[in-house]
């Protein structure tokens, strides 16, 4: 598995110490806000773990279940596999997510979660790869983890072709593991 790793772009321990700071600006700004927290599975898993850790304050867990299918034309539809289970009307729910690439998924989700009327809807991602953003995505992450360039990333909950995910760190793959 390792060996088909070109770099490691995000060690274990900067993303501990960046989830430390971010744990402590969401504690802040959701402070007696009661908030949901919803993952985007599956890629979240791992962030997700980490991340409510350091929220210190009272908030409640869910989670939507979504797949992108990329074809050849890159029409990049979203379908929801699973759908969060609780009413979040007038609730403050943040988003977390594992990745902002094209904007596709987390522009059809936040849509999704919209149109159930939360009180506030954040999204908070780990990477962000603006460079990739597809044109006509006006969305954007009010919390990101790290800005990283254009490589395809695994690891750390990121997979390729479903593996990868068990990687403590994130990884650039190397262009002869794609075949
Ligand atoms: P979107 O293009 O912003 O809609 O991202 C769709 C999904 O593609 C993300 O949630 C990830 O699961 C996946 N993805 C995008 N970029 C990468 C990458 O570099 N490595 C692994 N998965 C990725
Ligand atoms: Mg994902």
């Amino acid at each position: 598995m390792e060996e088909n790793i070109q770099e490691i772009l995000l060690t274990e321990a900067q993303i501990q110490k960046r989830i430390n700071e971010l744990g402590k600006i969401l504690s802040e700004d959701y402070r007696d806000k009661n908030p949901i927290i919803i993952g985007v599975l599956k890629g979240v898993v791992v962030f997700y773990a980490d991340m409510i850790r350091r929220l210190n304050i009272p908030c409640q867990m869910e989670f939507m279940w979504i797949s992108s299918y990329e074809g050849t034309d890159s029409t990049g539809s979203v379908i929801i596999k699973q759908d969060i289970a609780a009413d979040i009307e007038g609730r403050h729910v943040l988003v977390l997510e594992d990745i902002f690439d094209t904007g596709n998924s987390l522009t059809f989700v936040h849509k999704h979660l919209m149109d159930k009327k939360p009180a506030s809807l954040k999204i908070c991602t780990l990477l962000d790869k603006p460079s990739r953003r597809k044109p006509g995505v006006t969305l954007e992450a009010d919390y990101v983890g790290f800005t990283i360039p254009n490589a395809f990333v695994v690891g750390y909950g990121l997979d390729y072709n479903e593996y990868y995910r068990n990687l403590p760190y994130v990884g650039i793959l190397k262009p002869e593991a794609y075949t």
